[in-house]
């Protein structure tokens, strides 16, 4: 009850005092304050106890352990919001249950020309063309390895947006190099090969470059769980393809999905933008695309199931598809960050209402 009720006020505060402001501003100004206020946050206990005392909310029935790492709840941070692994120590007080950062690459990259962030509220959406901007693995993987996390951290790990890197064994050599930077750090791993906002596009999708990297990663291969993250633009074909290698190379699951980067002229309300989509305009894609790796693995692939979800429903919409966690940025960009205590709560009265004592017996039930 004074969790809703906390919820309430802060969700009301936010979308009718802070974000009007948010919205006047800049999209990628308003980025940059929001992650410079969670490092501010992060930095003093005083101010993570308040974070936590507005904020978090736990419940045992949410609680799953999996591929041997414990989860408190099943929302993260999806990759793109801490893109240089800044916010660790605020994340868990915000309530999320993991957290996956970056995407890291073995560069620094400074990003695509600006403008490169745009908002479409009509479609709760927004434009993103960012090109993996981050500082680079050198600089973070020590920042990530002397912070303490109270949550599981998953590394979405890429290539690095250059000319050079679009030559196969360029590419696959970059990758190589931010996996291993990372050998020791965080939980698990996400190879990220859905980017749609980069030099040569995704040439990963393609089978046999695929199963070059993933031949490459297997040499070296670490002892973290590893992921894959999807295009929501594949085709059937080329995402049997990505199964099947996943299933070859041990692949542990994948994260379903990336940005949506729809055919044709890239114009929304009227707005001119470039790159890929997010919020709404992927939420059925992904879902979709949960429920079809799902079905084809058997369940027998974990998946982390991201696009559109903005509510405790569109949540376990996506956990009944197939997911066994979730993740979300637009959602609380638009509702507010009280968004991930106001789901998980939902999502507790979701599972008494359905009769489960636990999330993971939620997990692909639309599909049984
Ligand atoms: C501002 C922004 C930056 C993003 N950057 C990345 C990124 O660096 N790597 C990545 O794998 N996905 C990135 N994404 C995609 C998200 O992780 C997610 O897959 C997608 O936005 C759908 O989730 P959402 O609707 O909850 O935002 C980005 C998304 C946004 C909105």
């Amino acid at each position: 009850m004074f969790t809703q009720f906390k919820n309430l006020i802060i969700g009301g505060l936010y979308r009718h005092i802070a974000k009007p402001i948010f919205f006047a501003h800049d999209p990628e100004s308003t980025h940059d304050f929001a992650v410079r206020t969670g490092v501010q946050l992060g930095s003093h206990k005083l101010t993570r106890i308040a974070t936590r005392c507005a904020f978090y909310f736990s419940d045992t029935r949410l609680e799953q352990t999996i591929l041997g790492i414990h989860f408190k709840n099943p929302i993260g941070l999806s990759a793109g919001f801490d893109k240089n692994a800044e916010l660790i120590s605020i994340l868990p007080h915000v309530g999320f249950g993991f957290a996956e950062l970056g995407s890291f690459t073995a560069k620094p990259y400074e990003g695509n020309p600006k403008p490169r962030l745009w908002r479409f509220p009509k479609h709760k959406s927004l434009g993103v063309w960012f090109g993996l901007k981050n500082n680079g693995i050198t600089e973070i993987a020590p920042r990530i390895k002397k912070t303490h996390s109270e949550i599981p951290l998953g590394m979405c790990i890429a290539k690095t947006n250059c000319k050079e890197t679009v030559d196969t064994e360029a590419g696959v050599a970059d990758y190589i190099k931010c996996y291993k930077a990372l050998y020791e750090i965080g939980s698990y791993d996400t190879i990220n090969i859905s980017c749609p906002n980069t030099f040569g596009g995704q040439p990963f999708i393609n089978r046999e470059k695929l199963e070059t990297l993933l031949q490459a990663i297997s040499k070296v291969r670490n002892k973290k769980p590893l992921f894959i993250k999807l295009s929501p633009n594949l085709t059937q074909a080329q995402l049997d393809d990505v199964i099947e290698l996943g299933e070859t190379y041990n692949v542990d699951g994948f994260v379903c999905t990336n940005l949506h980067k729809p055919k044709g002229k890239k114009e929304l309300d009227g707005i001119a933008y470039k790159g890929g989509l997010s919020g709404k305009l992927v939420d059925d894609l992904s879902t979709n695309m949960i429920s079809y790796v799902y079905k084809k693995t058997h369940g027998k692939k974990i998946i982390i199931g991201v696009g559109g979800i903005f509510s405790a429903k569109d949540a376990y919409e996506k956990i009944k598809a197939g997911a066994s966690l979730v993740q979300l940025i637009t959602g609380m960009i638009y509702q507010g960050p009280q968004l991930i205590s106001e789901i998980n709560r939902g999502m507790v009265k979701l599972l008494k209402k359905d009769g489960y004592t636990n999330i993971s017996k939620a997990i692909g039930t639309k599909n049984n």
